[in-house]
């Protein structure tokens, strides 16, 4: 609180044009300070898997170099390593390089959900799922912070497509948006509390993010407790005042047009509430004397920190397929490297996030000096004409060598900020020259350099597939590590590798129309769509291979039986039964058997990453509350929490799960009931309120179904209860057995009982 009280304080003694103008940045990488108080403009860097600091007087994004920095692998590698304690590693030597800097908030984490791979920007966002993205965005958070350094949560929200990103409206529904594009956020602020949130550009149901008072203040500040500022994204501010109102305390960047006037004159006129103007520059100072209070320089590292790059890449690769084993590569054996990938890997992705790199090192370069290596290009990025040539070359080394390794991937033009993908296809001359080489070479592996899946046509005649995603500038170290075998893999992928694009759940929606995108396919998206539909995928969500083996046992909860305000624990023991020392990802997913409602197949609630030498037992352990049962009805409005069986399920992805068991939920949520009569009786039986009641007052007739009934029947009493389970209340009076006054002192005499 000490922040907050001191702001307060300062705010009393600033007139009423400092105040508007303490609420936009100075420039594009600073915010305004008030010389007279001591405090000195902080500086602000793009993130989030490096640091991107400009020079002072540089405009816009992208145009420019940054300063040198260590670029680590963008959020679509590191998520895939399904481990928090290297997201705060990750997070602790990005607040580091801050310090070093005199960067006092770092623009990121980005979290937005992947809705559809086509996302221009799914590179730097997590995953498909909220509990993923969420635990590993607090973790990372926490590793930043722990520095003193601020985090810039970003960007909400709704804003997962790139295609008219400024004013495209998210049309999301209430439970859709809950479920899966704000559990992330609200994990990440109650989780880690960032100094400040970034809202986004676009529109959530028609309002801009940035003047969303909903989202900036009912849920994030309200609901979630966000005492931090809130920040526009750069350029995200359509209307200065109605975005303060509601609840965006500082517009990004500065100084632009002239929008402190407009906060000034709305205040003299009494459009604008002065109280609100002086809560967000209190909240802004609060951050800039907290930010005062960390600066001081650090000293870092390059060469550690490169190699924590190499390290975390290593760890987050996912080995998608190796049919016979065939990685790891045995030393001294032929092997051709093709593909200009191998050469230049593609590491980042484009736009904001952009690093200028410290050192990037090449699959070539990491094998310098080992016997049997040869090399050839075989395609161009650009698909030139030269392109045949390139093939003949390459197809005659595959063919001499013991394996081919293809290093293939998407080029940089394909996946940036500020637009989205076409397709998910690879250049066509990478697919033709897979086939080809395939034909001649059966030992082929093809390492994969893309921020998001692609179509793999081949994946068939292909026995090994490595996935690196954007592995930041150790790539070409870790996929030699990787390759052969003195670095074991252990990512798992956090979004579905679907067959075709078309079979994505959000494919007849995306980008939408003009101005709108309609979320349709609602809660339904990546594994809880697959999943619940039973449909082929290429690879599932969760899932990646080893060189050793795990073998799960011993599932056991600390009860079978909870109620809604107690944590289940949930426990299971991995043993490594391979022969090498290697990371399992242990994944938990909950099924929701009470029928309470429609509900995904299955849906992640726990994760965990453990390290286990060959013949090592650990366990796993997960504690589950209530929200980890519940989903978001929009009726109470709320979490809710059904009574009933739910599956607990441990998988190595979300398709492949080893063991599970049920527990029983008392709940004491309660679906809201309305009682007309248009009520139907099943309704009126479920609620354990109203069921008594009812039965005794129709239970001569509910009775005459169960007794005694002939079954040789053409109804069974099984069936006529399934038919009058859907019956409303007034078709007692239609079929005689209730009068219509009766029916009236029936409903009020159930509505008592709510
Ligand atoms: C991006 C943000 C970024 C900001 C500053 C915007 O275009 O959407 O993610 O932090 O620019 O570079």
């Amino acid at each position: 609180m000490k922040y907050e009280e001191k702001a307060r304080k300062i705010v009393e003694q600033l007139t009423l044009e400092e105040k508007a103008l303490l609420c936009a940045g100075r420039d594009f990488w600073h915010l305004r300070s008030i010389d007279r108080f001591g405090l000195k403009p902080v500086t602000v860097s793009d993130g989030p898997h490096g640091l991107r600091k400009q020079n002072e007087s540089d405009g816009i994004s992208g145009n420019n170099e940054s300063i040198q920095a260590v670029c680590f692998p963008a959020a679509c590698a590191t998520a895939s390593s399904f481990d928090c304690e290297l997201m705060r590693e990750l997070g602790s030597a990005l607040g580091e390089e801050c310090r070093a800097e005199s960067v006092s908030i770092l623009l990121g984490p980005a979290i937005n959900i992947k809705r559809n791979p086509l996302c221009g920007r799914n590179f730097e966002y997590f995953s498909e799922d909220p509990c993923l993205a969420g635990n590993l965005a607090a973790s990372y958070i926490e590793g930043v912070q722990n520095w003193n350094v601020g985090t810039s949560l970003k960007h909400f929200a709704a804003n997962n497509q790139e295609t008219r990103r400024m004013t495209v409206s998210s049309n999301v529904d209430e439970r859709t948006l809950r479920e899966i594009y704000l559990t992330a956020f609200e994990t990440a602020v109650k989780k880690a509390d960032p100094w400040t949130v970034m809202c986004s550009y676009n529109r959530i149901n028609g309002v801009y993010a940035s003047q969303n008072k909903r989202l900036l203040s009912d849920i994030l500040r309200g609901e979630w407790g966000f005492s931090g500022a809130v920040m526009s994204d750069w350029g995200a501010v359509n209307d200065r005042v109605e975005a303060l109102k509601a609840g965006l305390d500082l517009e990004m960047p500065g100084p632009g047009k002239d929008t402190c006037a407009e906060l000034v004159a709305a205040v003299r006129e009494s459009r604008l509430d002065a109280g609100k103007l002086d809560r967000s520059a209190a909240r802004i100072i609060a951050l800039e004397l907290r930010c005062a209070d960390s600066s001081g320089s650090a000293h870092f590292d390059y060469e550690r920190h490169h190699a924590l790059a190499v390290k975390f890449e290593e760890e987050s690769a996912v080995l998608l397929q190796n049919r016979g084993n065939l990685l790891p590569l045995t030393p001294g054996k032929r092997i051709a490297l093709i593909g200009p990938f191998a050469k230049a890997p593609r590491y980042q992705g484009g736009g904001s996030s952009h690093i200028n790199p410290y050192h990037v090192t090449s699959a070539l370069e990491a094998v310098k000096g080992t016997e049997g290596i040869s090399y050839a290009p075989g395609f161009s990025l650009s698909g030139s004409t030269k392109d045949s040539v390139l093939s003949h070359e390459a197809i005659e080394l595959a063919k001499e060598a013991d394996t081919a390794v293809i290093f293939a991937g998407l080029p940089d033009s394909y996946e940036s900020e500020g637009y989205d993908r076409k397709d998910l296809r690879l250049p066509e001359n990478q697919n033709a020259l897979i086939r080809a080489i395939c034909s001649v070479q059966p030992h082929t592996v093809v390492v994969l350099h893309n921020g998001s899946p692609v179509e793999m046509p081949w994946a068939n005649e292909v026995p090994s597939i490595l996935e690196l995603y954007l592995g930041g500038e150790g790539v070409g170290e870790a996929a030699i590590d990787l390759l052969f075998g003195r670095a074991n893999p252990s990512g798992r992928l956090p979004e579905s590798f679907p067959l075709r694009l078309e079979d994505n759940p959000s494919y007849l929606n995306f980008p939408g129309e003009n101005s709108d995108v309609d979320y349709r396919e609602g809660i339904f998206v990546g594994y809880r769509y697959y999943d619940t539909k039973k449909a082929a995928v290429r690879f599932p969500f969760g899932h990646g291979l080893s060189y050793t083996t795990f073998r799960y046992s011993n599932l056991r909860v600390d009860r079978q039986e909870i109620s809604d305000s107690d944590t289940l624990t949930v426990q299971v023991d991995v043993t490594n039964i391979g022969k090498r020392a290697g990371k399992e990802v242990v994944q938990l997913y909950i099924r929701d058997k009470t029928g309470s409602a429609f509900r995904p197949d299955k849906e992640l609630k726990g994760f965990c990453k453990l390290m286990l030498k060959p013949g090592e037992t650990k366990t796993a352990s997960f504690h589950l509350g209530k929200r980890a049962f519940a989903w978001y009805n929009t009726k109470l409005p709320g979490w809710f929490c059904g009574s009933g069986i739910y599956e607990i399920l441990i998988g190595r992805s979300s398709r492949s799960i080893e063991l599970s068991c049920e527990i029983r939920m008392n709940s004491s949520d309660r679906v809201p009931l309305r009682i007309d009569r248009n009520t139907t009786l099943g309704d009126l039986l479920a609620d354990p309120r109203t069921k008594p009641a009812l039965e005794k007052k129709l239970g001569p007739i509910m009775a005459s179904f169960g007794n005694g009934a002939d079954t040789d029947a053409a109804v069974s009493p099984e069936m006529m209860i399934r038919m009058i389970k859907d019956t409303p209340l007034r078709s007692a009076c239609s079929f005689g057995v209730l009068r219509e006054k009766e029916l009236d002192g029936l409903i009020s005499e159930l509505r008592k009982l709510l």
